[in-house]
């Protein structure tokens, strides 16, 4: 069983979103050719202290940093490290805070420069399949409906979705039920229910839909080593439909 929020549950996670939009929003004008992903981490804990939230990936199962930087073919949890952004590289930036015992999460990917034409519709299609997943993210709904708004969005426009991860529940954990897969079928899976808090994410390869781990045990990366974009929000359903709780800009 789900466990259905309260209207003050929803408002804490909402001040715990409006946290991290505010660090995407901070993270994106830093991005720059020369800027290590390092930076970008230590960038982050600055706005996370300051917002006087703590982060919820550090720590969360030995994860290292505040950030995910997941660089070209990384798909998703890529360790923040010395390497530097050049020009024409795509970086998805993906954090986590929780703030008075409640959790929200959300990602972007950002183009480096000129990125070329086909990184540029990727990260595009990424962040659309987001949007017309959300729109379906309504009372009466069901999961397989978010589910295919990515699938169909992605493959209609000759990329392929990510199968090994999974967007997800949140709330007093960073990962909660149900997870909400990037394939699926409309009009099927669980109900959704006003009081459900998401983090939907869409992970999508511009070549095949296959990933692999690396050694470090966190990061996944494209299996053809071709491009992946990530995007979330976290999302609550209310009487009225989805509200982005992570909205920026
Ligand atoms: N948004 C990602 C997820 O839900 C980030 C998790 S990073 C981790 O999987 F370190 F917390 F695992
Ligand atoms: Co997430």
């Amino acid at each position: 069983m789900i466990q259905l929020k309260s209207e003050a549950e929803i408002q804490n996670i909402r001040k715990a979103s409006k946290i991290v939009a505010g660090v995407l929003e901070g993270l994106k004008s830093f991005v720059k050719p020369g800027c290590s992903t390092k930076d970008l981490d230590k960038k982050a804990e600055q706005f996370i202290e300051k917002a006087k939230a703590t982060p919820a990936f550090k720590g969360y199962r030995g994860y290292p940093a505040c950030l995910c930087t997941s660089v070209n073919d990384a798909v998703v949890h890529g360790i923040p490290n010395d390497y530097r952004l050049k020009e024409g590289d795509i970086v998805g930036l993906d954090v986590g805070v929780e703030l008075d015992g409640y959790y929200s999460d959300a990602a972007i990917t950002v183009c480096v420069g000129k990125v070329s034409s086909q990184a540029k519709k990727l990260v595009e299609v990424t962040r659309e399949a987001l949007y017309k997943a959300i729109d379906k993210a309504q009372p009466s709904g069901r999961i397989g409906d978010i589910s295919y708004a990515i699938q169909s969005c992605a493959e209609g426009n000759g990329f392929s979705v990510v199968r090994d991860y999974v967007g997800h529940g949140i709330g007093t954990n960073v990962h909660e039920e149900p997870g909400i897969p990037n394939f699926g079928q409309p009009n099927t899976g669980l109900k959704l229910k006003v009081g459900m808090a998401l983090a939907i994410e869409t992970m999508v390869n511009m070549g095949d839909w296959r990933v692999k781990l690396l050694d470090d045990g966190w990061t996944a990366v494209t299996a053809d080593g071709k491009p992946s974009a990530h995007f979330e929000h976290t999302i609550a359903i209310t009487d009225n439909g989805p509200e982005i709780l992570t909205k920026y800009g």
